[in-house]
């Protein structure tokens, strides 16, 4: 039967223009490369498209700090993305940029249509402007004293110091980043896009199978809370498209972001004769799919689909958003060395260890995933050097010196080879489901099969052996053959150590192993190692490469002296002392066992806007069926604690001695994730 062949596009979100690729953009973009190698393989068309996010304020004050003009700093950012990806075999089909003639042409069409739908409409709002500068400012170029805690040099929305979060209006004595000039408020006309028009589409496209089912009932929240219009413009002088007919007006970035997918795909089809409508026009029977990183879930599960939407435009078949990278328990850190650049990875390690190790790690759960440095260089060794690697290396030298490279003339153990075969459709679907580590425990449990079958054979053995010529043939070639089926299968986690390995196999590129026949009567060339062993010496030098010394942060984190009083008994505080502690309305989206403890849950604590671990003493008096969608109260500002079992990020509010006599506190009905408790 011909099997159905599908036409996909893929797009991975578009890193901003004034930052380095790091390791925890790497999880997306090795993510998305494994599904669309995997679809490539299996004989699909697919388009992997992606480009530079290139506007925005930051990027236009980057610019000026570096003194050259906005194009400069993002073509050579461009440069530099460009050789990340390529050197981390990112295979993108096009790379390009959102500063491009397409992606202007989208936007405006995009928008144009908009307005002529009467989706936009435009109000005067007060917003902070810098007097000096001549400039409207973005919360984060306004600094003061934090409202709670006095601490200096803080940002307008949160404070490092406390943790308070706030609006810049409540920052004492703010200043502008810029110009250090204490901001005034100023009117102006902005644009806006009527999100609240599509609620009805929006709800039933969010829950017809385009998510994830956690990002479904995130959106939940969203949908009670009100859609909110979208202010789609910025004042000038701003580095991005004007507005048609709005001198003066830009469009915000995250307008014409998304429509970069757009613009990175027509320069692809122009350049290679592809229908750009065949996949984005309103009736295609064509695949679309984003993968993203959880923050940004928003913007391409509400503004994204709202806007395509009232243009004419077709709707993502699918949004895959995944969670972030932690590296040995905790956020990645200058000071640890563990804000790794894809960069200073490549100048000392093989990129395709962090590939099969984030494959090994990755499922289709929008969940945090942890690199390990330990976890990382066993895995590494254990399942893919040790495992896979060895396989061909224990039979290729019989084969080489014995049979002039040539393996058998027919396989031996037909059985064994098709149970490999049989494993297919299983793989392929757990590649299709975005189940890599899943994946890659299968593979794994191939490759202990055939090393088991070599142990069990002993070729070393019958080598030594007269008349064994022919019993030799047989094994070493079946092995190879073995090792053969999990190079295909391995393919679009390391596809360079695989290229290796169809070099030595002498077969050309790899298909997907369904319809495999074993390699008989087949020359093989000489084995050359596949892939090394893990250097500790090398893991070690990234760390340290990766070090900044960050006096300035680490003198704001020891505890003030106020901070050290409250730890003495007292038998009343001061209001202020109360005032420090930030209580918030917490949803408990998730709750679990933690293994081997016996007394602690982990709590998935939704703030509204960000979301939370907390480990909580309450096992004895909880099952966690019983706490998953209740609202709670949490202290938010509490330091993270590392704890046996992970770092716990906040603290519940339970009444009671303990044990099984413990009851959490839970707000009157009405009040909504991440309000303040006052
Ligand atoms: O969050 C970010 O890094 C954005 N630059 C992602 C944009 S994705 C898409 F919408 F373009
Ligand atoms: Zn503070």
């Amino acid at each position: 039967m011909q099997k159905e062949i599908r036409k996909i596009l893929v797009t991975s979100a578009l890193p901003y223009a004034n930052g380095p690729i790091h390791i925890g953009h790497l999880v997306e973009y090795i993510q998305t490369d494994i599904w669309v190698r995997f679809q490539k393989q299996r004989g699909h068309t697919c388009h992997y498209v992606c480009a530079d996010d290139a506007h925005g304020t930051p990027i236009m004050l980057r610019a000026q700090q570096e003194g050259i003009t906005p194009e400069q700093l993002i073509a050579d950012t461009w440069t530099q993305h460009n050789a990340d990806f390529s050197d981390f075999n990112i295979g993108f089909d096009n790379f390009y940029t959102t500063h491009s003639d397409e992606t202007r042409h989208f936007a405006e069409l995009i928008y144009n249509r908009l307005h002529a739908e009467k989706y936009i409409h435009s109000k005067v709002i007060t917003q902070a402007y810098d007097p000096v500068k001549e400039m409207f400012l973005p919360d984060r170029f306004i600094k003061g004293e934090c409202p709670k805690c006095g601490a200096k040099d803080q940002y307008g929305d949160n404070c490092e110091v406390c943790s308070a979060t706030y609006s810049p209006n409540d920052l004492v004595n703010p200043f502008s980043v810029i110009s250090g000039e204490k901001p005034i408020e100023k009117d102006s006309e902005h644009y806006f896009f009527k999100l609240a028009e599509f609620e009805a589409m929006l709800k039933e496209w969010t829950h017809s199978g385009h998510l994830q089912e956690q990002v479904a009932n995130k959106l939940k929240e969203w949908f009670d809370v009100g859609l909110q219009d979208w202010d789609i413009s910025r004042d000038t002088p701003y580095f991005g498209f004007e507005i048609p007919n709005a001198p003066g007006k830009f469009f915000y970035v995250w307008l014409d972001a998304p429509v970069g997918y757009m613009g990175s795909f027509k320069n692809l089809c122009d350049r290679e004769g592809l229908d750009f409508d065949e996949y984005w026009g309103k009736d295609s029977s064509t695949e679309l799919y984003h993968f993203i990183g959880k923050d940004i879930v928003y913007f391409h599960a509400l503004f994204w689909p709202a806007m395509l939407t009232g243009a004419g435009f077709r709707t993502p078949t699918a949004i895959f958003s995944h969670g972030f990278l932690t590296v040995n328990g905790e956020k990645m850190s200058k000071s640890r060395g563990t804000f790794i650049k894809a960069r200073t990875f490549l100048d000392h390690l093989n990129p395709e260890y962090l590939r099969y190790y984030f494959a090994a790690k990755l499922s289709n759960r929008v969940e945090d995933i942890d690199l390990n440095f330990e976890d990382f260089s066993q895995r590494v060794n254990t399942d893919l050097v040790n495992k896979v690697v060895n396989i061909a290396s224990r039979c290729s030298g019989f084969i080489k010196k014995r049979f002039d490279g040539q393996l058998s003339a027919n396989c031996s153990e037909r059985a064994l080879f098709q149970s490999f075969i049989d494993e297919s459709e299983n793989i392929a679907t757990l590649y299709e489901t975005r189940e890599y580590g899943k994946a890659m425990r299968a593979i794994s449990s191939l490759a202990d099969k055939a090393n088991q079958y070599i142990d069990d054979k002993q070729p070393w053995v019958i080598a030594k052996q007269p008349d064994s010529d022919e019993e030799l043939h047989h094994i070493c070639s079946l092995g190879i053959n073995l090792f053969y089926v999990i190079a295909g299968y391995l393919k679009p986690v390391v596809p360079e150590m695989v290229s290796k390995a169809e070099a030595f196999l002498n077969t050309g590129e790899l298909a997907w192993p369904d319809q495999f026949t074993p390699l008989t009567e087949h020359q093989i060339n000489k084995f050359k190692p596949l892939m090394t062993r893990v250097d500790a010496d090398k893991l070690a030098a990234v760390i340290d490469a990766s070090k900044e010394n960050l006096e300035k942060t680490a003198v704001k984190a020891q505890p003030s002296t106020a901070t050290k009083q409250t730890e003495e008994i007292a038998d009343t505080i001061e209001f202020d002392d109360f005032a420090k502690i930030d209580l918030r309305v917490a949803l408990i989206e998730k709750a679990e066992h933690v293994e081997e403890a016996d007394k602690l849950l982990r709590l998935t604590l939704s703030l509204g806007e960000e979301t939370r671990q907390v480990l909580a003493g309450i096992k004895s008096a909880y099952a966690p069926e019983e706490l998953e969608g209740r609202l709670t109260v949490m202290v938010a500002n509490l330091k993270p604690r590392k704890m046996r079992f992970g770092t716990s990020e906040g603290m519940v509010l339970a009444a009671g001695p303990g044990g099984d006599e413990l009851w959490i506190l839970s707000p009157d009905s009405g009040a909504k994730p991440g309000m303040r408790i006052k």
